[in-house]
């Protein structure tokens, strides 16, 4: 914690939410809550809640959440520090300097020598870039129809002849070694001492989204191997937590987000002025940044190469926005092969036009897996069906999976009641979805089992948040043990000693937490749709049903850390007896 948790909980408690996020949302007051319009996606449609009692905000829509520095954060892009600085100020609360423990003294200014270092090495590059030596660099760029306005803003440079410069330049700028190296901008190497890892590129910058520099891609002049050189991960660069183009993706105004592969090609889209436009890292894009897309949007618009690599790819983001609750749709780049080229060749309003046109990524999915089979062979075609069958249980909504059925066996002339029973029998098969055997509690649970596990965990933290005297009732059952998310077990650690001493704040639990998508998890913890229900006997049954599967879990979760954990055994043992004991235990909700 950087300030004394005192002071925390005394600047949260003097900046009501509701006030707060008045100053940035326009909220009505419904029922328990307030609502208005979402600030973190687009929608027309209020989902996003205030509730003033709980001190929390969360959106039904994207998912955001949190107290009123989550808020802070994530409106005004401040971290914890600054965002409880700015709410004491608003509040009149003085600060006291900060207080630092040694470790993250050295930690903080390690990381903010490092985003120094990198911001001068930026600098030279993008003055090399104007030099003499340069100019094979600039006319590169040129070449490739960057204007010199789009060079400017994306702080293209170039990076020198030899590997000594950068050096050189750093260490007269007062840069050690040691930092230079850990940043990865130079190597040492028994000939030439300390050499810069970029040399005879042209330089990418790249910005995190309070637009400091964190690392960079440096792209070899025509033809040479490696094509693109990236900064290899560091103390501030993260590949699966940061997206090319972000900083000015952030707040386009388009309602989307088009997620490309390449450097350039968010260059070039951008400067067609499709300013919504991102990239990963030189590497494959990853859940991290699918979260990290769902602050800004529901829609991501995917604009990867034509050809056979990028088609795979496309399916492997669009597995991993459906995970993340993104719709996902395809942009078709034919006959070109990326959105570079594409711009290049017809321009901006034949994108548009293409964005508009852009596909459905289930339907994508079906058009690719056709490919790989001959329609015109009964038994290929009979596998085809098979395929798609199987791909349509991935929607574990009910009708959902009805709506894609019935436009699937259209588009591909299968009969709709032949496909239905199919999916039915891989569905039964599988057990990915079963339309017959919901849970009679109402209680839905996700099909993956770690989610299903944590989703259980969810609902018992939501549901005793919002019913306290529910926690004597399964202290003897359930333990900070069973929840085997390391974040969910913090919570329920503070949450569960509050408990004990007869007072919880869920608010307050959210600021044990200084980054911002995990005072977004915890905060979700609290605000599970929990199933609506009237009777007092459904009511028990459900919660019985949730208090059995968080133990379940923990019970399978300890059994596959038999011989890794050596406390798993006694863990195994005691939860294996709760279970049988809860199994033929009614727990009364009176
Ligand atoms: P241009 O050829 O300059 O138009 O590049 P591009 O942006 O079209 O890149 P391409 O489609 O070849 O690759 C997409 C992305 O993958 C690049 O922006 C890089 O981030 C990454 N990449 C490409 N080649 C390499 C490589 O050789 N090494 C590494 N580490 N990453 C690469
Ligand atoms: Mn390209």
């Amino acid at each position: 914690m950087y300030y004394p948790e005192e002071l925390v909980e005394e600047v949260r408690t003097k900046n009501d939410i509701v006030d707060v996020v008045s100053g940035y949302v326009r909220l009505q007051k419904k029922g328990a809550n307030h609502w208005g319009c979402c600030p973190f996606h687009n929608e027309k449609t209020p989902s996003f809640s205030v509730n003033g009692a709980k001190q929390m905000y969360h959106c039904f829509g994207c998912g955001a959440g949190g107290n009123v520095f989550t808020f802070v954060m994530n409106y005004e892009n401040y971290n914890f520090p600054e965002a409880i600085k700015h709410l004491a100020e608003r509040a009149g609360v003085n600060l006291p300097e900060l207080e630092y423990t040694e470790e993250m003294k050295v930690r903080e200014n390690k990381r903010s020598r490092m985003l120094e270092v990198n911001k001068e090495a930026a600098k030279y590059f993008y003055y090399q870039l104007r030099t003499p030596a340069g100019e094979v660099g600039y006319q590169y760029l040129r070449k490739r129809e960057l204007s010199e306005e789009t060079i400017k803003k994306f702080g293209l440079g170039y990076s020198g002849k030899s590997g000594a410069g950068l050096v050189q330049y750093l260490k007269q700028k007062g840069f050690e070694d040691t930092l230079i190296k850990e940043a990865g901008l130079a190597n040492y190497s028994e000939r030439s001492g300390l050499v810069s890892q970029f040399w005879n590129r042209v330089m990418y910058p790249i910005f995190d989204t309070h637009g400091k520099v964190i690392g960079f891609g440096g792209r070899v002049m025509g033809d040479g191997e490696p094509k693109y050189l990236n900064s290899p991960e560091t103390l501030v660069f993260d590949k699966r937590r940061n997206l090319y183009g972000l900083n000015f993706a952030r707040t386009s105004k388009s309602g989307n987000i088009i997620l490309c592969e390449g450097y350039m090609d968010v260059i070039a889209m951008h400067q067609a002025g499709f300013n919504q436009a991102v990239a990963s890292l030189g590497t494959a894009f990853t859940s991290e940044q699918a979260n990290l897309l769902r602050r800004y949007t529901d829609n991501v618009l995917l604009a990867y190469d034509s050809d056979g690599a990028g088609t795979k790819a496309a399916l492997r983001a669009i597995g991993i926005l459906r995970d993340a609750g993104l719709t996902g749709k395809v942009i078709n780049m034919y006959p070109h092969k990326d959105p570079d080229e594409f711009m290049k060749s017809e321009g901006k309003e034949a994108f548009q036009e293409r964005i508009n046109q852009a596909e459905n990524s289930f339907f994508f999915e079906i058009r690719v897996l056709a490919k790989e089979y001959d329609l015109k062979d009964p038994e290929a075609k009979t596998n085809f069906h098979r395929e798609i069958a199987k791909k349509l249980c991935g929607f574990s909504e009910e009708l959902e999976r009805e709506n894609y059925l019935e436009a699937i066996a259209e588009r591909y002339h299968i009969g709709f009641d032949n496909l239905r029973k199919l999916v039915n029998t891989y569905a039964q098969q599988t057990g990915l979805a079963k339309p017959v055997e919901r849970p009679k509690s109402g209680v839905q649970l996700k099909n993956a089992p770690e989610e299903k596990g944590k989703k259980a965990q969810r609902l018992l933290i939501t549901w005793i948040t919002d019913e306290p005297q529910v926690y004597t009732k399964i202290k003897s059952y359930i333990t900070q043990e069973d929840f085997t998310d390391e974040l969910y077990r913090k919570v329920v650690d503070r949450l569960f000693a509050d408990l004990e001493q007869g007072t919880y704040n869920p608010a307050a639990i959210i600021s044990m937490f200084t980054d911002e998508e995990e005072q977004r998890v915890a905060s979700s913890l609290f605000n599970t749709n929990l199933p609506e229900l009237t009777t007092r006997q459904e009511k028990e049954k459900a919660f019985h049903d949730i208090v059995y599967a968080v133990k379940k879990n923990s019970y399978e979760y300890f059994t596959t850390q038999l011989g890794a954990d050596v406390t798993a055994l006694n863990k195994v043992i005691a939860g294996k007896k709760a279970l049988e004991e809860l199994a033929k235990t009614h727990i009364s909700l009176d």
